[in-house]
């Protein structure tokens, strides 16, 4: 169990610069957040990484970079005007809405996934359920979760769109231009990291869930003979990955989705849950979506998205294994898994790698100008190959509480010694051990303890 809950990690991150309250200024904008100067950091880290691990070191792998706002038919062929919706009630007298599933979960505690908006109102009347603020709710119905928009510069030419839902789509419809234009042979995948938008009934906890949020997405084509193994090289992979970003392992697992809760293009969906302060809850998806997808632009596009396997003549429309994660919702599990309490500090113990800051240099007085001087000069040399600090501000220990509360993990401190002998103090975030280097050695020691 943490040691903490999520008010503490929302309070962090909006006072040292991960997270902020979007539009604050305007009194806030419900369930949307902007991330910070060092908020920023991370999920850049993170994109990259991922690319590097998922795209470039894969043969068989390619990047897209879609439009957000598709042809209209797109979302009509991919299910999601039809079935991308969730089950809503209303408070009757407040006009506030919930989400049915979440509202008899918190009552009753059963599981209703899947569950119809009739088979909610049978429970909500047999066990006599209210709204949260004790009204009475109205009937449950089905809310879609496409967000539309209005394109268009005249009246009379406004066409109803959608912002993307998932980033997929342009993945799928793309298929054709991709495989011919880079010569990708089956198996092969098209990766993408982008916004999605969804109209979600019930936001949060934190950013947990939004309305506007980013994923990094990998759609692998293949022969359905080759669906279970690709699932099961996502899964193993899936954890590699998330563990190499120094996620404790303990907090961590599988769960199959079943039946009922499954969206309507999987076949097989597992997801990876993290305990958060909040519960286990899922930040990542691996799913077998058949030919669902495909074989729905052919039909509404008129394309024909038919193999045909030249040694015995088989035709198929290839079936997609999908690897899917959120981001802004992963960087929630890192914050969530780095905060620690510890009796005199709190310590964002991030992997080193994925600190924003990989170190942080200070002269040890401020009343010394060739210490400063120094100081500056080291900061300078160091923030050429490492995003570095610099902060003279205040006693060595505030500053070390300061760069601990946001991942620093070296702290560099410049005093007389290194003006006699050119030795530096680095001191550890986690240890809070100091060793004494030459400062020659400092780029080495901080780029040799930060990489992956
Ligand atoms: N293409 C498949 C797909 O979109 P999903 O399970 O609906 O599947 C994938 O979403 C991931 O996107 C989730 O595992 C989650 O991390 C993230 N996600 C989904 N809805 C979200 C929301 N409202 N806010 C933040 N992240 C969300």
């Amino acid at each position: 169990m943490s040691n903490h809950d999520i008010q503490d990690v929302v309070s962090l991150a909006k006072r040292r610069g991960f997270v902020f309250p979007s539009s604050q200024i305007y009194g806030g904008w419900e369930a949307t957040y902007d991330f910070g100067p060092l908020g920023t950091e991370i999920l850049r880290t993170l994109k990259n990484l991922w690319w590097e691990n998922f795209i470039h070191r894969k043969p068989n792998v390619v990047g897209l970079d879609s439009a957000i706002i598709s042809h209209p038919r797109v979302w009509e062929a991919s299910g999601h005007v039809d079935s991308f919706a969730d089950v809503m009630v209303e408070d009757k007298k407040t006009q506030k809405r919930y989400r049915a599933d979440h509202l008899i979960e918190d009552t009753l505690n059963i599981p209703t996934d899947g569950f119809t908006p009739q088979e909610f109102d049978e429970l909500i009347g047999k066990n006599n359920i209210k709204s949260p603020d004790n009204n009475e709710l109205s009937q449950a119905k089905y809310f879609n979760q496409l967000v539309e928009v209005q394109i268009g510069t005249t009246s009379d030419t406004k066409s109803t769109a959608y912002l993307r839902g998932e980033t997929c789509q342009p993945i799928f419809y793309n298929y054709g231009l991709v495989k011919d234009s880079m010569r990708m042979k089956l198996p092969f995948g098209v990766g993408q990291i982008g916004k999605a938008f969804r109209n979600e009934i019930k936001v949060g906890p934190f950013f947990f869930r939004t309305r506007e949020f980013e994923q990094m997405e990998i759609e692998m084509f293949l022969h359905p003979s080759e669906a279970s193994e690709q699932l099961e090289t996502f899964k193993t992979e899936s954890m590699e990955w998330l563990t190499s970003l120094g996620i404790s392992k303990d907090k961590l697992k599988f769960r199959e989705q079943e039946f009922k809760e499954r969206a309507h293009y999987n076949k097989i969906a597992t997801d990876i849950e993290y305990s958060f302060p909040f519960g286990w809850k899922e930040f990542q998806g691996i799913h077998y979506r058949g030919d669902w997808d495909l074989t729905r632009h052919g039909e509404f596009s008129g394309h024909s998205f038919v193999e045909k396997i030249e040694e015995t003549g088989e035709e198929f429309v290839p079936h997609i294994v999908e690897y899917s994660i959120g981001l802004s919702r992963l960087l929630l599990v890192l914050l969530s898994d780095a905060y620690t309490k510890e009796e005199d500090r709190l310590v964002l113990k991030i992997a080193s790698h994925l600190a924003p800051y990989k170190a942080a240099v200070f002269p040890l007085v401020r009343n010394k100008p060739e210490i400063t001087e120094r100081a500056k000069k080291i900061f300078a040399d160091l923030n050429l190959h490492t995003p570095t600090a610099f902060d003279d501000r205040g006693n060595i220990g505030k500053r070390y509480l300061s760069q601990d509360e946001i991942g620093t993990p070296f702290c560099v401190t410049i005093d007389y010694d290194t003006l006699d002998d050119g030795t530096v103090t680095v001191r550890d975030r986690d240890s809070k051990e100091q060793i004494r280097i030459a400062e020659t050695k400092l780029v080495d020691y901080i780029l040799t303890n930060t990489s992956v």
